[in-house]
């Protein structure tokens, strides 16, 4: 028995923001925006919440799969702007769809998310016990941004991608490694909770995301060619036998520079950063929703996440 993809769901708030819009409040433009990082738009949030633009992503999973919510033993959700930390989204999710026996939890890997809770899920499904998990990365991330902050608040936008696994007698998953160097914890952070209140000092701190963009490109175009290489070694592949590589939607030039790295022609690389921007725990399955129409039955297909830990996770699936 092995683990295949049963369904795939995509939602995103309804507004969408331009980065010429995005320059009449912030000190930028649309030339640097487009030319550094290859994003144009992006969704945001204005009603909608993670709560919701998962459990949307979630609904669309189930029913491209065709399985009752009853069904899902488990749900775990990849985020790091839950609406509360407790209950955990993946609670809230179950709730929504019916998923009354599931087991649900929350990860929180940033950028790396959806592939951990992935290997998270795929594990406890071999271990048996599971037979239909959904994983869902979901961010609404503008909520946490510094709208002064040039270097992150045009990257950074909202959106949900959900992933119903099933067993099956036919095995997608071919291989997964994961990875952290905490001695880069302090290159992206996010303070958590609502306020940092001691018992006797009320302290107000600025809840936003901060970044050390160059220190995050250097690591993501050396440590992710690297985990492509070893998840292709334990497959006994070569990167030209990859049919589309769908990495975190970052940056373009990232994606490029990894291409280059691995000798394969940047076109095999899939992108949708262009309408949506970095949604960190989300943007691997928003864009492997996207690539889907292109995918042929028995193409290979790299998953690929960096971010915040520092963290990294790779996946090679076969369609
Ligand atoms: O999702 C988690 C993982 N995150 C990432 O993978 C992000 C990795 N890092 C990156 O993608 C890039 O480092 C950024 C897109 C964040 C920044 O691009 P960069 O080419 O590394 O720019 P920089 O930070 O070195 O800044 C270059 C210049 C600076 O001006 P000076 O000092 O050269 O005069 C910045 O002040 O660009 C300026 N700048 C901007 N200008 C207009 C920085 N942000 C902006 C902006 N608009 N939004």
């Amino acid at each position: 028995m092995g683990v295949k993809i049963a369904g795939l769901g995509k939602a995103v708030p309804q507004m969408v923001l331009s980065n010429e819009k995005l320059s009449e409040r912030v000190d930028t433009s649309d030339e640097w925006i487009r030319s550094r990082t290859g994003i144009e738009n992006r969704c945001i949030a204005v009603t909608e919440t993670t709560e919701q633009l998962a459990t949307s992503a979630a609904l669309e999973a189930i029913s491209a799969a065709g399985i009752e919510a009853h069904n899902i033993e488990l749900v775990i959700v990849a985020t790091v702007s839950p609406d509360t930390t407790m209950p955990s989204t993946a609670c809230l999710v179950a709730r929504n769809i019916g998923a009354d026996r599931a087991t649900c939890f929350d990860i929180t890997a940033a950028c790396s998310g959806f592939v951990f809770a992935s290997e998270v899920a795929i594990s406890m499904m071999n271990q048996g016990g599971y037979q239909n998990a959904l994983v869902i990365g979901a961010e609404v991330l503008s909520k946490m941004l510094d709208w002064e902050d040039r270097g992150t608040c045009v990257l950074f936008a909202d959106g949900a991608g959900a992933v119903l696994y099933t067993k099956s007698e036919e095995n997608q998953i071919l291989a997964i490694e994961t990875g952290s160097n905490p001695k880069g914890a302090d290159q992206i952070t996010l303070p958590a909770g609502v306020g940092n209140h001691t018992f006797y000092q009320v302290e107000e701190r600025k809840q936003t995301i901060q970044m050390s963009g160059r220190d995050v490109y250097v690591f993501a175009t050396t440590k992710v060619p690297e985990s492509i290489r070893k998840v292709l070694e334990k497959a006994q592949l070569t990167p030209e036998e990859i049919a589309v590589y769908i990495l975190h939607q970052a940056n373009s030039r990232i994606m490029d520079n990894v291409a280059q790295k691995l000798g394969v022609p940047k076109e095999h690389f899939f992108k949708n950063l262009s309408h949506y921007g970095n949604t960190s725990a989300a943007s691997i399955p928003m864009a492997l929703y996207d690539a889907k129409a292109l995918l042929k039955s028995g193409d290979k297909i790299i998953l690929s996440g960096f971010g915040a830990g520092l963290t990294w996770g790779t996946m090679l699936l076969e369609w």
